[in-house]
């Protein structure tokens, strides 16, 4: 439905994040002339774009996509065919600043459907999240199932799945949404508040901190490894209709206290694990329905166990170098 990328001049927004950097190596893996990043590194962080700035494919841009003189500049300086919006920052930083984490979710995308909508590239690929939803009404969660945002990250992930939706109506613009749920995978910040829980406890237990596990440990998350997302997000590219969103994820469940366990048991700590209060707004389950993205393509799925263990390996690995 949609011409394969090959040859075409990309701009990757937030493409020095963890999901960005692993799409830009696949974007150029998959034989696309140029990717245009634009990261501002509040989280980013150019050594995960090392491998795909060495093969001379990639300009990065420094710079912050929700001013829109910054994103007018890059329209400006390259001919894009194609954007892919991956900007936003951390869920845990919409605790700390509750305004500007909704912000930029919603600034970012307005500042490129303008571009789009003055016919300044043809398509875009916006990246939702499972967080839009909420705890689940239902389950498993389909892409119908309501929105109920309970955090101002989530709320802003809402509204500009919604400028998406209704830019498309109103221009008949080519703009579609894909919608991941938990990722992990190398590369995924493990610094700081804003980190996610795999990460968070890989580096405590190589670091020689104890693992926590915050509330019950009863809520569950549906873990997929961002190099099948990003590999179901360059398929979905060819396929899916403008205007609709696709769920990406997988059909496990596991609970925090089943997932502590197994990282603890990689780096064979058999220690103590800290019980702490529950954090407030967290979701309680995020069960995806999967029928949607495998009635559009063929959609594989890294076992669990095999990606998590080859990700604590890369922590490892990262923590060592690190520590030097
Ligand atoms: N990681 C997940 O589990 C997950 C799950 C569902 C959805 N998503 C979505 O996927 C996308 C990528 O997420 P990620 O996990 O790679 O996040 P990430 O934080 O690793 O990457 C986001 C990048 O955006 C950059 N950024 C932040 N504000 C910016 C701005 N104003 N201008 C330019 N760059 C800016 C950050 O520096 C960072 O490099 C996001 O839209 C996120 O909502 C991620």
């Amino acid at each position: 439905m949609r011409e394969n990328l090959k040859g075409k001049t990309v701009l990757v927004t937030g493409g020095a994040g963890f999901i960005g950097s692993h799409l830009t190596d696949k974007l150029i893996a998959e034989g696309v002339e140029h990717v245009v990043v634009i990261d501002n590194m509040f989280i980013g962080n150019v050594v995960n774009l090392s491998d795909a700035i060495a093969t001379g494919k990639v300009t990065l841009y420094r710079d912050d996509a929700e001013i829109s003189s910054s994103v007018d500049a890059i329209f400006d300086e390259h001919d894009i065919d194609v954007v892919f919006n991956c900007a936003t920052k951390a869920l845990n930083y919409s605790f700390h600043n509750p305004a500007n984490a909704f912000d930029t979710n919603v600034r970012v995308v307005l500042n490129l459907l303008e571009h789009q909508r003055h016919g300044h590239f043809k398509s875009l690929c916006h990246f939702s999240t499972s967080e839009v939803y909420g705890s689940a009404v239902y389950e498993p969660m389909d892409e119908d199932h309501p929105r109920n945002p309970t955090t101002t990250y989530a709320a802003g992930k809402a509204a500009a799945d919604m400028a998406v939706e209704s830019y498309v109506r109103m221009f008949d613009l080519d703009a579609f949404i894909v919608r991941p749920f938990n990722n992990y995978g190398p590369r995924q910040n493990y610094e700081g508040m804003l980190a996610g829980v795999i990460p968070i406890t890989a580096v405590r237990v190589l670091t020689g901190k104890t693992p926590e596990i915050h509330g019950s440990g009863e809520q569950s998350r549906d873990f997929i490894h961002v190099s099948d997302t990003v590999d179901a997000v360059l398929r979905l590219f060819e396929v899916q209709p403008a205007g609709e969103t696709v769920n990406i994820s997988t059909d496990n469940q596991i609970s925090v206290n089943e997932l502590i366990p197994l990282i603890c048991k990689h780096f064979n700590y058999d220690g103590e694990i800290i019980r702490k209060e529950a954090r407030g707004s967290d979701v309680l389950c995020h069960n995806a329905s999967n029928e949607k993205v495998k009635a559009l393509i063929d959609y594989q799925l890294t076992p669990f166990e095999q990606g998590l263990a080859s990700t604590l390996d890369w922590y490892k690995d990262r923590i060592g170098e690190d520590l030097k």
